[in-house]
């Protein structure tokens, strides 16, 4: 017997007997179509496989951090201005420098952070260009929106937490930004501030982090991941308006099932997303900045992590108040959240949906560059005319693509499907049962060829 029978009959006798012994296969999630077996189908496995290490990595920090502006007696080996460092920041200066492989914890579970905050961006901007919030995902969509509010919300509050000068200015200009949301600011803001000193913020900086907004973000994920169960993976984008969007059970079970196979596909790369977030945080640990009332520290500048520079630059820009930029931050996440309820068409394919694509393509852009911009010129004043300068170019140059674009696609495709139509019987061929009453089954190998 050759090696690979034997490893193969010796692997199917051991998962025969774990799945004889547990039944896996009837509590493991869904069997998708063998087609999903591409990382981009994936893109929300990878978001919750970095919150699991996040969970792994907080919890072990939390038996070394202490939450406390209190000062300790000595300045943690930093002796520069006073000899009083607070609680919070020599404890996570003792994690980085006394705890062994500590620098390596708090660098995976920073730098995780960002992998997380990218990764959910990556999600979220596939999920918009490829319609996949259309029936029947639209509360898979919404639940989405509010995931991605708890994940920031994360970001905020574990920014304070190392007590550094520059965290809490940041974090002192976000709670200015916070408490000026409509309805919700004047609600929340006794609760976010507590009795008004630096102690009573960080406290409930310190409890939102790790308590309240992580129990928040687990129910949530809950529900988007049975949300997830109940449809099944949304299909490939597509011009049909008929496309039917969920699988039936009878062809679920001509699927690849959860477990073992998609869950050790799902494995790999989560091996793969621990692999290279150790290496980065081995090869560039992160270095801790100065204490909050260092008084000899000069020119701290205020800057919060790269996700909200796009928001504290818009700060920066002359004309535009806290409000207004609240304002225009609270217009965003409900365009985001009732997106399915205004993208109304029935087409998925991008090249169907102009105006949306514009719009998404132009508030990505818009991002960027603010981030960029936050980044290189933090709390720099910028006048309207050179905002308008730099930003409107931007929008007509994606307006004329995005038309331009639209029309050679449709025409192409229109092409294509005469051309198709000619020679073969359809391209949608109709086949009876399935669970909707009308359109087309979506079967595992008649992902359309011309989409
Ligand atoms: C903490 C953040 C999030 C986590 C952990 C997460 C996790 C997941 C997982 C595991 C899936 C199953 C399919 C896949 O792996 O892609 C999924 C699907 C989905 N997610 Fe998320 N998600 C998050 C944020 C978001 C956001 C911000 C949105 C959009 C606003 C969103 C919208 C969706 C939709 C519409 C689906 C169904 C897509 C499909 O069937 O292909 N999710 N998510």
């Amino acid at each position: 017997m050759s090696f690979s029978t034997w490893y193969n009959r010796t692997l199917n006798r051991i998962w025969g007997y774990v799945e004889n012994r547990t039944g896996m296969r009837k509590w493991a999630l869904r069997p998708q179509p063998a087609f999903t077996f591409k990382p981009s189908y994936w893109t929300g496995a990878f978001v919750a496989t970095a919150f699991l290490y996040q969970v792994v990595s907080g919890i072990l920090l939390l038996l070394y951090y202490q939450p406390s502006v209190g000062p300790t007696l000595t300045a943690c080996g930093q002796a520069t201005g006073t000899l009083f460092s607070p609680a919070a920041w020599c404890s996570t200066y003792y994690i980085i420098h006394s705890i062994p492989m500590g620098s390596l914890l708090l660098s995976t579970h920073l730098y995780g952070a960002y992998a997380m905050i990218f990764l959910m961006f990556v999600h979220f901007f596939r999920g918009y260009y490829l319609g996949v919030y259309k029936a029947p995902r639209e509360f898979s969509w919404m639940v989405g929106t509010l995931l991605m509010l708890v994940t920031l919300g994360m970001g905020f509050t574990g920014y304070l937490l190392p007590y550094t000068q520059i965290s809490y200015n940041a974090t002192n200009v976000g709670l200015v930004l916070a408490i000026r949301l409509p309805v919700l600011g004047p609600v929340t803001a006794p609760f976010i501030m507590g009795d008004g000193t630096p102690q009573g913020l960080l406290g409930r900086m310190f409890a939102a982090h790790v308590l309240l907004l992580p129990l928040a973000l687990g129910a949530l994920l809950y529900a988007h991941i049975a949300l997830f169960e109940s449809h099944g993976i949304a299909p490939p984008s597509t011009s049909d308006p008929t496309q039917r969007r969920r699988f039936t059970e009878k062809e679920d079970k001509e699927h690849v099932p959860f477990m073992p196979h998609i869950f050790f596909y799902m494995t790999k790369w989560a091996l793969l997303y621990l692999g290279v977030l150790f290496g980065i945080a081995a090869l560039w640990p992160w270095t801790l900045p100065t204490y909050v009332g260092n008084t000899a520290a000069v020119g701290v500048v205020t800057e919060p992590d790269w996700y909200f520079l796009w928001l504290f630059k818009l700060v920066d820009f002359t004309g535009i108040t806290p409000v207004l930029a609240v304002g225009v931050g609270t217009v965003l996440a409900l365009f985001f959240l009732f997106l399915p309820y205004l993208d109304r068409s029935k087409r998925t394919h991008p090249r169907d949906r102009p105006l949306f694509i514009f719009i998404g393509t132009t508030l990505l852009q818009f991002f960027i560059i603010m981030t960029v911009w936050g980044g290189v010129t933090p709390g720099v004043q910028i006048d309207m005319p050179t905002m308008v300068r730099t930003l409107l170019p931007m929008v007509a140059v994606n307006a004329v693509l995005v038309l331009v674009l639209h029309h050679r696609y449709q025409a192409s495709y229109r092409r294509r499907l005469a051309a198709r139509q000619s020679g073969l019987p359809g391209i949608y061929p109709r086949r009876t049962g399935g669970d909707t009453p009308t359109g087309t089954p979506m079967s595992t190998s008649e992902v359309n060829p011309l989409d």
